[in-house]
């Protein structure tokens, strides 16, 4: 016990010039490993008299604590200093060439979205958003969305780490920025919503990242007339087919009441699917009128205001639209397929314009 100045001085020494995390551990192992230095001397503690052991033993754990604390200190900093390294090293070079590419082509999701955006905004609605990490209230309970509601459950949702009741998850969908933007404005509300969204699914036709276009149109004598006529003039304008049936089936969704789904004609022909006037449906989208419940959520008077909301997969349009087969090809970052699929950057998307190439 009388050398533990010169012990611990040694050893703080050896922890603050180890340069790498070999040398560190090293360190650690001569200190508190089984056969180190400071576990020695808490061996050495059971032949002492009690009075004696007692002060050692305060001593000893105090300065155990002390270089445990020091090493673990040491290990962050060194480990700071290797990614720093690493991120200085790595760093993009701003002043390389470009590839050898004659010019850049428009990812069609972004094409779609622009699409959207064009023939919505027409009609008087503009552009909002909100964060990817949402929180439970505004992506389900604000919603309408049970507790119990299938959408909830872990195998379908992302949900960041943290206690139950408090956690965050990745939107599932874009309809929260309804919430959002009905708590933070007055009505009336023309809004369209483009957005990331996520969900536990992957296959030909889901990817765990897609992307989302919502709608919400709340005045004071909007009616389900006006959802209908929105829908089929965006499907009409959307697909570049003037005469496109569009048909509204009953459906279900927590957030709207009545709910519809909608689908619009197409001809199936060997497993092709062509959009327009044909014997077959293709389902495109879910819509309704806002549940009275939402609107009272977010501090709106459901007895003066009323109107309709709907939403969309981009993805899914996108691949309807321009015959994309397969859902995984839009995240290759494969050149072959931007240069087949994608858009030249002057084609700028107006309802002016044409917006079927
Ligand atoms: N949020 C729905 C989904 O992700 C889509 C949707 C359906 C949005 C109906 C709406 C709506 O606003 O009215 O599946």
């Amino acid at each position: 016990m009388d050398n533990l100045d010169i012990l611990k001085s040694e050893l703080m020494n050896a922890v603050n010039s180890a340069t790498d995390l070999a040398t560190l551990e090293q360190t650690r192992v001569t200190a508190l490993g089984k056969k180190g230095k400071i576990t020695a001397m808490m061996k050495g503690l059971g032949g002492m008299d009690p009075d004696a052991r007692r002060t050692a033993g305060q001593a000893l754990n105090i300065f155990k604590d002390e270089i445990s604390t020091a090493l673990d200190a040491r290990k962050v900093s060194m480990e700071d200093d290797a990614l720093n390294a690493q991120l200085t090293e790595q760093r993009v070079d701003i002043s390389l060439p470009v590839r050898p590419e004659e010019e850049g082509r428009i990812h069609p999701i972004s094409q779609t979205i622009d699409e959207m955006v064009a023939i919505l905004g027409e009609m008087g609605m503009t552009v909002a958003e909100g964060p990817n990490i949402e929180d439970d209230w505004h992506n389900f309970t604000a919603l309408n969305i049970p507790l119990d509601h299938p959408a909830r459950q872990e195998h379908d949702t992302f949900y960041l780490p943290g206690d139950v009741e408090n956690r965050k998850v990745l939107r599932t969908h874009t309809s929260p920025v309804q919430i959002r933007t009905m708590m933070n404005n007055k009505p009336p509300f023309r809004i369209i919503v483009p957005g990331r969204t996520y969900r536990c699914d992957y296959d030909a036709t889901h990817s765990p990242m897609f992307h989302q276009v919502e709608g919400l149109w709340i005045d004071e004598k909007t009616h389900m007339g006006h959802l209908k006529g929105c829908i089929i003039e965006f499907c009409r304008a959307l697909f570049g087919v003037e005469d496109l049936p569009v048909r509204f089936r009953p459906s279900y969704f927590p957030f709207t009441e009545p709910s519809a789904e909608v689908d619009i004609g197409c001809i199936r022909e060997n497993g092709q699917i062509r959009i327009g006037r044909g014997d077959d449906w293709m389902e495109v989208l879910g819509c309704g009128m806002v549940n009275p419940n939402v609107l009272e959520n977010c501090g709106i008077d459901s007895t003066k205001y009323q109107g309709f909301a709907f939403g969309m997969g981009v993805e899914r349009m996108a691949m309807l639209k321009y015959g994309i087969p397969d859902l995984r090809t839009f995240y290759e970052s494969d050149l072959r397929w931007l240069r087949h699929y994608g858009f030249s950057v002057l084609d700028v998307p107006s309802m002016v314009g044409g917006l079927n190439r």
